[in-house]
């Protein structure tokens, strides 16, 4: 168990499928409600807030009970062939419920909306509005042109969509942290990755509209904003009032300024684009959380070259020398793809290495999936047998929960402020937080009077490969 829990962490499979839940102070009756499931990334998540915020303003409430539903939404993922196929699995069953109740409009949303279009349509008899991540805003025409029985479709990709003045409602809110969405689309062209052509070409949101939406979060309570994006080190703005030119790292900065109490996170990176002025705001600022998620993908030269992701290994090696020069206590985590196209035993055992040496904290490890369309597919043969990629996978695990194991183990005996999310998953005498390197740390409650959102000081004295436990000081 302890294995899955490592792999399966920014594709959580515990949120993956999860429902939007409604929010409990909503006082307005709603003529018709609406369901959505989401999965995929933490982007997709945030995605769905923008969705329900659209809808609640068309008179939809949001439902968990889909079969009350009079539109059932799936925001969709096209990452690797199973997301796909949990999501086709899906659709089979709700026709059972679109038989018994023909009014009920299904929509599918996200990347695999992108990704398949009108195909859609003709795959999947059931479903009536095909909808991708650009085009929400035309969400309620969709449902109308819907409503009279015509099929709805609308996959444009934009150039400048953000979505930047809505104000989004949060999902299955823990009222203590939230995401941001900063930039949208990926301009990189990582050759296994499907993202560039179902999310289309970078933009980054009005700076201003993230400070205040960071702002309106912390007066509510919240006490930690995630900055997301595909790739949040290349957002660029301008502000043409100022003059000014508003990189990443700015960014941070501004949103840092908002409220010391407030920590900030960010995902994700691509280890080509952060910057040192962004690793110097991180080390300066104490709420920016000392955490970097850095994918490297392969340890292997060769094959990094054939991903197209413009590092070579030492390069990698190079960045990470730095993090921890800069940032001394920086948390590190990564992606990993076992069995891209040509690998051989040697690349494995130089992403083995080069793990041990970044010293991971945390990976999210995968077997190549190979997607239509994308360069790899194009260009290569997908030639590393099945069995061999999932033993490559479970020994990259292996030694994953090794470093983890480590990890946490040198940080017994150390103390960490950390950030109350709520009860830890096992009983309710505990509180379940996080420190600044995003490690969970269980602890008990005690005689104390803290509360969620509060910052406690925690001193660790055992752990497992995934959770710190400790004592309040
Ligand atoms: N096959 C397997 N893993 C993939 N990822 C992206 N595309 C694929 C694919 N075709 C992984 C990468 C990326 C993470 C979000 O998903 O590691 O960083
Ligand atoms: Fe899945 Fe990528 Fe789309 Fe996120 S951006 S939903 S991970 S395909």
């Amino acid at each position: 168990m302890e294995m899955l829990d490592i792999i399966s962490k920014v594709h959580d499979e515990s949120r993956q499928g999860e429902a939007f839940v409604p929010f409990k102070d909503d006082v307005n009756e709603y003529q018709k409600k609406f369901y959505i499931e989401s999965y995929g990334c933490q982007m997709n998540f945030s995605d769905s807030e923008i969705v329900a915020s659209i809808l609640n303003n068309e008179g939809f409430g949001a439902t968990r009970n889909y079969e009350e539903a009079d539109l059932v939404l799936l925001n969709t993922c096209s990452i690797r062939e199973k997301a796909e196929q949990t999501v086709r699995k899906r659709l089979t069953e709700f026709r059972k419920i679109k038989d018994a109740k023909p009014g009920m409009l299904i929509g599918v949303l996200g990347c695999m909306a992108e990704r398949l279009k009108s195909k859609f349509l003709e795959e999947e008899k059931l479903v009536d509005m095909v909808v991708g991540p650009d085009a929400y805003r035309s969400l309620p025409g969709l449902i109308e042109e819907a409503e009279t029985g015509q099929k709805a479709v609308n996959v444009l990709l934009s150039r400048e969509e953000t979505y930047a003045d809505i104000s989004p409602v949060r999902l299955d809110s823990n009222g203590v942290t939230a995401f941001i969405s900063i930039m949208r689309g990926c301009n990189n062209m990582c050759s296994f990755c499907v993202v560039p052509f179902t999310r289309g070409r970078e933009r980054s949101r009005d700076a201003y509209s993230i400070v205040a939406e960071a702002q309106d979060l912390f007066n509510k309570g919240f006490r930690e904003v995630t900055l997301l994006g595909q790739n949040v080190d290349s957002y660029y703005w301008i502000d043409e009032t100022k003059n000014e030119i508003v990189t990443f790292a700015k960014l941070l900065e501004k949103v840092a300024l908002v409220h010391p109490d407030l920590r900030i996170r960010f995902s994700t990176s691509h280890p080509k684009d952060i910057t040192e002025e962004v690793l110097r705001t991180i080390a300066k600022y104490e709420n920016i959380c000392k955490y970097i998620h850095l994918p490297v993908q392969s340890g292997s030269t060769r094959v990094l070259q054939l991903m197209n992701r413009t590092y070579t290994r030492e390069w990698y090696i190079a960045k990470v020398n730095q993090v921890k020069n800069i940032i001394p206590e920086c948390g590190i985590s990564s992606d990993i793809i076992a069995g891209f196209c040509t690998e051989t035993e040697e690349d494995h055992h130089d992403t083995l290495s080069i793990m041990q040496h970044s010293k991971y904290d945390m990976s999210y490890m995968f077997i190549y999936s190979e997607r239509p369309g994308t360069l790899a597919a194009r260009r290569y043969k997908d030639d590393v047998p099945e069995e061999i990629k999932k033993r490559r996978l479970q020994e990259i695990v292996a030694l994953q929960g090794k470093l983890s194991f480590e990890s946490n183990q040198r940080d017994i005996g150390k103390s960490f402020k950390v950030l109350i999310e709520g009860d830890s998953k096992r009983s309710s005498d505990d509180w379940m937080g996080r420190n600044t390197q995003n490690k969970v740390i269980v602890f008990s409650k005690g005689n104390r009077d803290l509360k969620k959102g509060d910052y406690a000081w925690v001193k660790v004295n055992d752990c497992t490969q995934a959770t710190l436990l400790g004592e309040i000081i």
